[in-house]
């Protein structure tokens, strides 16, 4: 099922919503310009309330929650109506927890023994993250041999101009960022500009 997940888009969008009203329309744009799929972190107030709308009122996006960091968001996430789960780690108890849920899922992890916790937990494809700041694309391609049942979806400080390198990695479904859905572009309302965002993010497979 989470293969299927890292398959869905070369671009899992990361989006920080700070006011509910801002989902829909942003899911709606987003799907205008050919991704669908989209991840709302739960860092600010209005996270599980817009995933609760995508889920009513957009049901061509697949919606999930960014930012798991606790069991207690795994499943508060769940319940909202989120269909996939990201956390930009792994705990025992939060890959428990996110297991629970029946959800497929993305545990953040930043190193081999770290992906070897979540390889040995019986889930092979993971987030790797802070993608840029833990070594980049010479880094997650240099673990394709020691670690070849292990399948990535790189975040953290990749934009239009490096993801294609990512994307190249044997070991990498797609990527995450945030540069799709640029925080004054929500604030503004300005769903053109996510449209276009979201075609060139698009076009990248
Ligand atoms: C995340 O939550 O995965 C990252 O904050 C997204 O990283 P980016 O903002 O550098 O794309």
């Amino acid at each position: 099922m989470s293969r299927d997940l890292l398959s869905l888009s070369p671009v899992i969008p990361v989006v920080v919503v700070d006011a509910v009203d801002q989902a829909v329309p942003l899911a709606r744009a987003l799907a205008a310009g050919g991704i669908g799929i989209v991840e709302l972190t739960l860092r600010t107030e209005a996270g599980l309330d817009a995933i609760r709308a995508i889920a009513a009122e957009v049901p061509e996006v697949v919606v999930g929650a960014g930012t798991v960091t606790t069991p207690a968001r795994a499943r508060q996430a769940a319940q909202a109506g989120a269909q996939f789960l990201v956390s930009p780690g792994a705990t025992p108890s939060l890959l428990a927890a996110m297991g629970d849920t029946g959800l497929p899922f993305l545990p953040g992890t930043a190193t081999v023994s770290e992906a070897l916790a979540v390889l040995e937990a019986g889930y092979s494809e993971m987030k790797f993250f802070p993608a840029e700041a833990s070594g980049g694309t010479g880094y997650l391609g240099s673990l394709t041999t020691v670690l070849p049942d292990a399948r990535f979806c790189p975040t953290g400080g990749i934009g239009l101009g490096t993801a294609p390198a990512y994307l190249a990695l044997p070991n990498v479904g797609c990527v995450g960022g945030s540069w799709l859905t640029p925080r004054d572009a929500l604030a503004s309302g300005d769903w053109d500009r996510i449209t276009a965002l979201a075609a060139e993010a698009a076009a990248l497979r």
